[in-house]
């Protein structure tokens, strides 16, 4: 069916334009609507809000920091399945894993560690609301679904 997934191209990645043009182009070539896109820097609150799930394990120091460190890129996608659609195309969280596994995926051929990882997608469709509305607390997912 029908869904809406958050997608982030993360400061790692946003920080080159030929790598934001690649992964537009990504996104397009997979059939995703482009429902609304921002850029976006983030102060360390809000790095620390969105990953809060993951406080006192040890990367989440260096993710807040990393996450907070440049501008980044957001982008409600829109397609069949966009939530397992979109972690298709990342690939593993793990850059060795990418690397060896995936080497055509996003992160295969992107990532740098398992902390600047290129990609951020939800995980669920619980996930993906919680995030959107982090990222777009404008956007009202359900007035979009009915008008598609
Ligand atoms: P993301 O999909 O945004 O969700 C949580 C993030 O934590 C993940 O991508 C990585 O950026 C980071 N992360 C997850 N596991 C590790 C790890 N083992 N070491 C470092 N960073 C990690």
């Amino acid at each position: 069916a029908m869904q809406l997934t958050l997608a982030v191209i993360k400061p790692d990645a946003a920080a080159h334009p030929l790598v934001v043009e690649a992964l537009q182009q990504k996104i397009l070539e997979n059939n995703f609507i482009i429902v609304m896109s921002k850029r976006l820097v983030w102060r360390r609150q809000d790095s620390e809000k969105f990953y809060s799930e993951h406080a006192g394990r040890f990367f989440y120091q260096r993710l807040v920091e990393f996450m907070s460190s440049g501008p980044m890129r957001a982008y409600i996608l829109a397609r069949e399945d966009a939530i397992s659609h979109w972690r298709m195309l990342m690939g593993p969280t793990k850059v060795f894993r990418a690397q060896y596994s995936s080497p055509s995926s996003i992160r295969g051929q992107y990532g740098l560690t398992d902390t600047r990882n290129t990609t951020h997608g939800s995980d669920s469709a619980d996930s993906a609301r919680r995030e959107i509305s982090f990222f777009f607390p404008e956007f009202n997912a359900e007035e979009w679904m009915q008008r598609e």
